[in-house]
């Protein structure tokens, strides 16, 4: 079976993949710097496969480490989830985000081209289309970012088109992750932020356990429905079956093949709201505050290309993601500590 090398395989999504691959018998190589993850979620995923997985301690800046790996293991495909991804936090720490994110995928790729393996899954974000012009929107929409987490994933995705146009070797997929939420049905893995969330459902989550008081909804005032923002929520475990079914594509066709990655569906901060309260049967107070900077209004995809070309589709309801999320939460009111 195939050998995968898991970068950042100890964070949300990448735990999440990990478990995926694992299921179906693939070996994997994870390095993770524990940044913002922690290794109990290697063991929680060892023992809910019963598989074991080669952990390294690291960042993939470290080329020696990198090289290390790639000699001692025969990697088929890197799956490159690594990276820093608070937008607020690119805005302070701009050149931080640069060095990590797009200077570590740049060690990454030239430790892998030393070891002759061309084949790499970009976790990349619907945050390269900035506000759109246009919803649903398509692969093909214009990209636009407005702080340095966007565009470190904008860069990296122009430098895997470039080497790609040089050097057919290359196959590369680019995954537009929308807004990842939920947790696999166990309950035992599961998003795990450090100190007080910045995105929504982590937060809704931790008010719903009594971690936090209250959630801010930033914004009623939005052309939208019901005034507060709306996003493409996509279940975690949807989101790693389309890697697993980018690996179909990019193991015989060389080149960049760029998918959005989202139900189609949108969902206000208030839909969101009143959903966890159902699933939960716990309460979610809340109070309109200013609406936080950098926000758009709507952004939700549309996924057909992936549909066409990967026979994938999102197949998990709001419902479900929230009841996995509530599973996680509530079976670990403090996450991984
Ligand atoms: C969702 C909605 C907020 C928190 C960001 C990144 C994106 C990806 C996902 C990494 C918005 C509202 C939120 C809160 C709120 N990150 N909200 N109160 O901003 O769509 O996307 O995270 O891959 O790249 O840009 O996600 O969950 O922060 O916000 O009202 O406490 O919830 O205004 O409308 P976002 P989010």
């Amino acid at each position: 079976m195939a050998t995968a090398l898991v970068t950042g395989g100890a964070g949300y999504i990448g735990s999440h993949a990990v478990l995926l691959l694992l299921e179906r018998g693939w070996n994997v190589v994870v390095i993770d710097d524990l940044s913002n993850a922690c290794e109990e979620s290697i063991k929680r995923v060892e023992k809910l496969t019963g598989k074991s997985v080669s952990f390294f301690k690291g960042s993939i800046l470290n080329e020696a480490l990198l090289s290390e790996i790639f000699s001692a293991h025969a990697i088929d495909v890197v799956f490159h989830f690594a990276g820093w991804k608070a937008v607020g936090e690119s805005i302070t720490k701009p050149v931080d985000y640069y060095h990590n994110n797009v200077g570590g995928t740049l060690a990454l790729l030239h430790v892998m081209k030393q070891h002759e393996v061309f084949r790499l899954i970009f976790s990349s974000s619907a945050t390269v289309y900035g506000d759109p012009e246009v919803v649903p929107i398509t692969e093909c929409a214009r990209t636009q970012t407005t702080n340095p987490y966007g565009e470190s994933k904008l860069v990296i995705e122009n430098i895997l088109n470039d080497i790609s146009a040089l050097d057919s070797r290359w196959a590369f997929a680019v995954l537009r992750y929308f807004n990842p939420v939920g947790a696999h049905e166990s309950g035992m893995i599961g998003e795990d932020p450090n100190g007080v969330p910045n995105n929504l459902v982590p937060y809704i989550s931790q008010v719903a356990v009594g971690k936090l008081p209250v959630l801010k909804v930033f914004g009623d005032d939005y052309d939208t429905p019901d005034g507060t923002g709306v996003r493409d929520y996509i279940h975690v475990m949807d989101l790693v079956e389309g890697h697993a079914d980018a690996w179909e594509v990019i193991k015989r066709t060389a080149g960049v093949h760029t998918f959005n990655l989202g139900t189609g569906k949108g969902y206000s901060v208030l839909d969101m709201i009143k959903t966890f309260e159902k699933v939960s049967e716990k309460s979610v107070p809340y109070e309109i505050a200013p609406r936080r900077s950098g926000d758009i209004a709507t952004c939700f995809a549309d996924p057909s290309k992936a549909a066409e070309v990967l026979g994938w589709k999102a197949r998990f309801s709001l419902e479900e993601m929230l009841r996995d999320t509530w599973r996680w939460q509530s079976k670990n009111p403090e996450g991984f500590k």
